[in-house]
């Protein structure tokens, strides 16, 4: 009965989450928007947030990819290259498949959650991302470059979000030159009318053991 049922269990996991199987492995829109709600990166980060796609977030290390999807705990060694950003559901939104994306990376919780004075630490901003079967590639050169999460000794685990937009029109193409310190994602996607994310995620990290 025992093995019986470990059999099962065993069969259940194969069909549903093994990825070589083409199943989403990274959740529902559904699902990221619940869990951005119960961390309260929304309305920390934006006020509203009705994804429509799933926003995959692999980073690769030491020739072992590591998935971050909705609160895994990463460190910052784990974290210290920029990951692969996908839409691993894209075979059921054919609508976006030719679409060119913006994603934004930002950190809530700097200096700590709890004194958030310097926040939102900007951790990446670039535009044309295009799909390449699920992966979103980038075709231009990024306004704010990855930086990887490097939380302050003595602070909880930071939460790190990241969020996928459909580009808009004359998106800039310069650099930024303003500090990383205290940026507003939600002000700046107004800003260059690209409006709400479509898809969004997040990890946290903690500070790197000393
Ligand atoms: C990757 O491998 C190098 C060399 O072995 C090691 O120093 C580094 O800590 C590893 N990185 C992680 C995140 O494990
Ligand atoms: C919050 O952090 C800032 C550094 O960003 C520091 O100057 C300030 O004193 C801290 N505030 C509190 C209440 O700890
Ligand atoms: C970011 O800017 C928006 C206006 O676009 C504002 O409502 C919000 O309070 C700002 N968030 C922070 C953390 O300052």
């Amino acid at each position: 009965m025992l093995q019986a049922s470990l059999y099962l269990y065993a069969l259940i996991c194969t069909i549903f989450v093994h990825p070589a199987l083409g199943f989403p492995v990274f959740g529902t829109p559904a699902q990221a928007k619940a869990a951005l709600i119960r961390v309260k990166l929304i309305p920390d980060v934006f006020p509203k947030f009705d994804p429509r796609l799933t926003l995959g977030i692999t980073y690769h290390v030491n020739g072992t990819a590591l998935k971050g999807n909705l609160g895994t705990n990463l460190t910052p060694a784990d974290t210290a290259n920029r990951p692969v950003w996908s839409i691993p559901d894209i075979d059921f939104k054919r609508e976006f498949e030719r679409k060119t994306f913006v994603v934004g990376m930002v950190d809530p919780d700097a200096p700590s959650p709890t004194n958030r004075s310097a926040s939102q630490v900007r951790h990446f901003i670039g535009g044309g991302f295009k799909l390449e079967g699920t992966v979103l590639r980038n075709t231009t050169p990024a306004l704010s470059d990855y930086l990887g999460p490097g939380p302050l000794p003595g602070s909880p685990p930071h939460r790190y979000a990241t969020f996928l937009f459909l580009q808009p029109k004359d998106f800039p193409t310069t650099p930024f030159t303003t500090s990383i310190l205290n940026f507003n994602l939600s002000s700046f996607a107004e800003q260059v009318k690209m409006g709400l994310p479509v898809a969004g995620n997040f990890i946290m990290v903690g500070p790197a053991p000393s």
